[in-house]
């Protein structure tokens, strides 16, 4: 590895550069954690951020969890939704912490994806839905961290070997000797994520190397290459790959059944693409 290589890694791995979780959402997502913590302690501390609230509001409504336009407050959205999904929203909002206005390409892709996960969720009767449809909005972080360290040299390596028949994980392995789920998965780690997150967020382009949560990964896998290719959001161009054997595998998959969840896919992104927009002109207002 030369020197360039070198600095590029220093960058990469250093945890002082790390984007950090706000204090608010630490302490949220360890009461949600606790059994013992009331619905009323969660809401109050949701409350007290007003742009926490707002978000998950926003998140509650959307298109994905069946209650457009009914969930009115932090404590309705606990019951209607339960603590789970609420410890998702959480997490979801984290990632708007961290995304620029340039990564929104990035930010319909994980809403995407997580929708697809959902309809996959629902059609094979996966368990832990909640969670994977969370790892799923998560998957792609390392590309949102890679942006925030590297900025536009990050594109600027990539983009020599973009033409190149070779997926993203390549390019970047090629020019960083890292991915991006490599990247993620290591920095979920270090935010002290559960497993059930970090696992399918490291090993969502290389399902074989899962071991405790191989059908969550696998859905994620199916999920991200599915919205890909429908070409909703930023897919950056790179070569798709297609789905990983493994997956075909774990999830006993078959045509026909892609067929099906493409299909409904097909119909569930004209709402999820009109809510992105919805909360792009919230979260920016001016422009
Ligand atoms: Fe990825
Ligand atoms: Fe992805």
């Amino acid at each position: 590895m030369d020197n360039k290589h070198n600095t590029f890694l220093k960058v990469i791995k250093d945890v002082r550069c790390l984007p950090t979780i706000p204090g608010t959402i630490v302490k949220i997502l360890s009461l949600v954690g606790d059994n013992k913590t009331s619905f009323k302690e969660i809401s109050k501390l949701i409350s007290s951020d007003q742009t926490l609230s707002a978000r998950i509001l926003r998140l509650a409504n959307s298109p994905f969890y069946g209650f457009p336009g009914q969930v009115a407050t932090i404590s309705t959205a606990m019951v209607m939704l339960g603590t789970k999904t609420i410890k998702g929203l959480v997490l979801t909002s984290m990632i708007f912490e961290m995304i620029d206005k340039n990564s929104l390409g990035l930010w319909e892709h994980a809403l995407g994806t997580a929708t697809a996960a959902n309809i996959i969720s629902k059609h094979l009767k996966v368990a832990k839905a909640e969670e994977t449809a969370t790892a799923a909005l998560l998957h792609d972080i390392g590309r949102v961290i890679l942006k925030t360290k590297l900025g536009d040299q990050y594109e600027n390596l990539l983009s020599g070997v973009k033409n190149k028949e070779i997926s993203l994980k390549e390019a970047e392995r090629e020019v960083l000797e890292v991915d991006h789920a490599e990247i993620g998965g290591w920095a979920a780690r270090a935010w002290g994520l559960p497993e059930t997150l970090c696992e399918p967020i490291a090993c969502h382009h290389d399902v074989e190397k899962s071991g405790t949560y191989r059908t969550e990964t696998a859905v994620i896998h199916v999920a991200d290459i599915l919205i890909r290719t429908s070409g909703f959001g930023n897919t950056g161009n790179y070569f798709i790959p297609p789905i990983h054997p493994e997956a075909w595998n774990i999830l006993d998959l078959s045509a026909p059944l892609i067929e099906e969840i493409t299909e409904t896919l097909e119909h569930k992104l004209v709402e999820v693409a009109a809510f992105s927009q919805e909360i792009q002109s919230a979260e920016n207002p001016h422009s």
